[in-house]
């Protein structure tokens, strides 16, 4: 039986195709570099498909069958809650998920309770939830990048994004203030095809625990 996989495009996409071959994928020379979404690929005798897609719609097409399993970052699951396994979690995509705020506002210390900040983010479910258990009104402010450039131009007190290296805070004179949550990616799976397809779900989740 034939099984599907979706991808992330972008920053994950070389180490999940370096994870998948580990685990004995035989993975097209030329997909990283071309604007073809969709491949076919081998894993032992199983033929597989391979879906290139921004990594915020793979659990989408995962939680809806359109794929069998993929590669996404626990944010994006922390934040969507998709109804998929998360049966592994893989060594790569490793970072945190903070609360940053420029310098003088971190001197502050984080708001005490009872007040009301604003806060940019593509995370808002996961901020607003995380202020609200300190008491906290979180009026969210929704960006898709740059998040980091928000408090700097009077757009919000504060922002919640991911902290790889610390180079983008630093650069722009941000400093964490709290740890949200770690990160790194997970393989998940729809639970339709866990059982449906159990033995090549099978195999493919040892393999990769092998391969971590
Ligand atoms: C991510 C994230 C931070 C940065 C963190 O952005 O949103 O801005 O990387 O990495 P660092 O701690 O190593 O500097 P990305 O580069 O994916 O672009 P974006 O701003 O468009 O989301």
């Amino acid at each position: 039986m034939n099984i599907t996989i979706a991808l992330p495009k972008g920053r994950l996409l070389d180490d999940a195709l370096g994870v998948l071959a580990q685990a004995g994928l035989a993975v097209p020379e030329d997909l990283r570099h071309s604007r073809r979404l969709i491949w076919q690929a081998q894993l032992d005798e199983v033929p597989v498909r391979l879906l290139v897609i921004r990594a915020a719609d793979v659990a989408t097409f995962v939680e809806r069958g359109a794929a069998d399993c993929g590669i996404v970052g626990r944010d994006l699951l922390l934040e969507h809650r998709p109804r998929v396994y998360e049966p592994i979690s893989l060594a790569i995509g490793r970072c945190r998920l903070c609360v940053a705020a420029p310098e003088e506002v971190a001197r502050r210390g984080l708001p005490p309770a009872g007040t009301r900040i604003r806060v940019a983010t593509k995370y808002g479910r996961i901020a607003s939830e995380w202020f609200a258990r300190r008491g906290v009104l979180a009026d969210v402010i929704h960006l898709y990048g740059s998040i980091e450039l928000a408090p700097l131009v009077g757009l919000a007190d504060r922002i919640v994004d991911l902290v790889e290296t610390g180079a983008t805070l630093r650069a722009n004179g941000l400093v964490e203030e709290a740890t949200i949550a770690e990160i790194s990616a997970r393989w998940i799976v729809n639970p339709a095809s866990w059982a449906t397809k159990r033995s090549t779900m099978h195999m493919l989740a040892e393999r990769l625990s092998a391969s971590l």
